[in-house]
């Protein structure tokens, strides 16, 4: 089977969040299984590919899968992938819907038909649209998957732009939804199938509370609308192969693992005391829950230390500052970007937060569980899919859950989790069992594959 897999980011070419892991790894492991793979994405300004033509490069993923850049220095060669600080690029649907139609052009100049073309998120979702209405039969028996991995991110432009898009008039209808152009929206109509990041989430998006106004919509194509969940690359996260890591452990190595929450405190300074390390990694946005954190941080500094590495809302930026200005005992603070450190959060904690109001899958809490780090987590989406809420009655359960979205529900969690920190032969026992689940993205390739098969039989 051939497949063409699209996505505007992939690691370790580009990243700005889960969206590049997804794209670095699962072609990988759709070629493992079988699968003919290239992979797509726009040339952006550091790449440098092996090789490089005309209008496009080509290099390898891990060794085995083929990526195509597209190349458009007018278009690509910026500082950031979608946006400055100040906000959208202006021209987003010209550069993302030139990423589609030159991708077909050259899938045909290299004689590669896919049978499935796997879309990734709104910059590339415009792209059944150009099949259907492409005058040459050469993809005529392609289907495709669109994978939404977040639906708060639609790529909506205004009406007027429309023409820029080299679509007949018929096609406007298609895209338009409140006034606007929507490519998600039109993806969703256009694509055989559809599919999210987790089972949960692919039902939440259906209701008013998450469909971001396109409940309607998902509910209308709900035949064709599955939930898939994402993996770990355990190429990248591994603690016993990890070289941005202090002292690299096996997953149930408890004396290495305090080392490693010894050298981080000591590195920032923050005291050397009892207290659980409870570290997050984020943009800080209230997506991710920055809004409820920050409200219960003050009280959660009394009894515990926090590392917070991220950025985001200069409105959270400031509130975090502040706190951390009176108690940098206990509170350790980064507002960037930082591969590296990421990884040493991870193994430094004792408990990892993703407090998120909402979460298609997320990756943090896979990584945690390798990491022998206890996850805790609200609720929703792919978190709830993942993680189990502990039960002191009779130790089951993957790590610490609460329900409602509010600080006091999340301190209350806090205090849970706390309680069995201190417990320190069950805490360690918790740990060690959840380090030994296995989350590859073999399994879930597996599952990509099942549904490739459907898509092709007619779903
Ligand atoms: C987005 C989602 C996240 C998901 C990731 C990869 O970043 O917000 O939940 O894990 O995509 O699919």
């Amino acid at each position: 089977m051939k497949v063409a897999f699209f996505s505007s980011e992939v690691f370790p070419f580009a990243k700005t969040g889960g969206l590049a892991d997804v794209s670095g790894a699962l072609p990988q492991a759709l070629k493992k299984a079988g699968m003919e793979v290239k992979v797509f994405m726009p040339q952006y300004k550091d790449i440098k590919p092996a090789i490089q033509y005309d209008g496009y490069g080509l290099d390898k993923l891990g060794n085995n899968v083929e990526v195509v850049f597209i190349r458009n220095d007018a278009y690509y060669h910026r500082d950031y992938l979608y946006n400055t600080p100040e906000g959208d690029y202006a021209d987003n649907l010209e550069r993302f819907s030139f990423f589609c139609r030159q991708s077909l052009e050259i899938l045909r100049n290299m004689d590669f038909c896919p049978d499935i073309f796997h879309l990734n998120d709104w910059q590339t979702s415009i792209l059944p649209l150009y099949l259907r209405f492409s005058n040459n039969s050469y993809f005529s028996q392609s289907r495709t998957l669109l994978t939404i991995h977040n639906l708060a991110y639609q790529g909506y432009f205004p009406l007027n732009k429309f023409s820029r898009l080299l679509l007949p008039p018929e096609a406007k209808d298609t895209l338009s939804i409140y006034n606007q152009l929507n490519f998600l929206k039109s993806g969703i109509i256009t694509a055989t199938a559809v599919n999210t990041v987790s089972p949960s989430y692919a039902e939440e998006i259906k209701t008013q509370e998450y469909g971001c106004g396109l409940e309607k919509i998902l509910q209308e194509n709900a035949h064709k609308l599955f939930g898939i969940i994402n993996a770990i690359d355990y190429q990248v996260w591994d603690p016993q192969h990890d070289k941005f890591i202090y002292f690299p452990y096996a997953s149930d190595d408890e004396e290495t693992k305090r080392k490693n929450k010894e050298a981080l405190r000591e590195e920032f300074g923050l005291e050397k005391n009892e207290r659980m390390l409870i570290g997050m990694v984020a943009r800080l946005t209230e997506q991710k829950g920055i809004d409820i954190l920050s409200d219960a941080l003050e009280k959660i500094l009394k009894e515990h230390q926090v590392i917070i590495l991220g950025t985001g809302e200069e409105k959270y930026h400031k509130i975090l500052k502040s706190l951390y200005s009176h108690n940098q005992q206990n509170f350790s603070l980064h507002l960037k970007f930082d591969e590296s450190l990421a990884h040493k959060i991870y193994a430094a904690s004792d408990l990892f937060l993703i407090p998120s109001r909402f979460e298609p899958c997320g990756l943090s809490q896979m990584i945690s569980f390798k990491y022998a780090t206890i996850p805790l987590v609200h609720a929703t989406g792919g978190l709830k899919d993942t993680v189990k809420n502990y039960d002191f009655k009779n130790g089951k359960g993957d790590g610490f859950v609460f329900e409602e979205y509010s600080s006091s529900a999340l301190l209350e969690a806090i205090e849970r989790a706390c309680q069995l920190y201190k417990n320190k032969e069950e805490w360690h026992s918790l740990r060690r069992r959840v380090s030994q689940y296995n989350f590859s993205w073999s399994e879930s390739a597996r599952k990509y594959i099942e549904l490739y098969k459907k898509i092709i039989a007619g779903i």
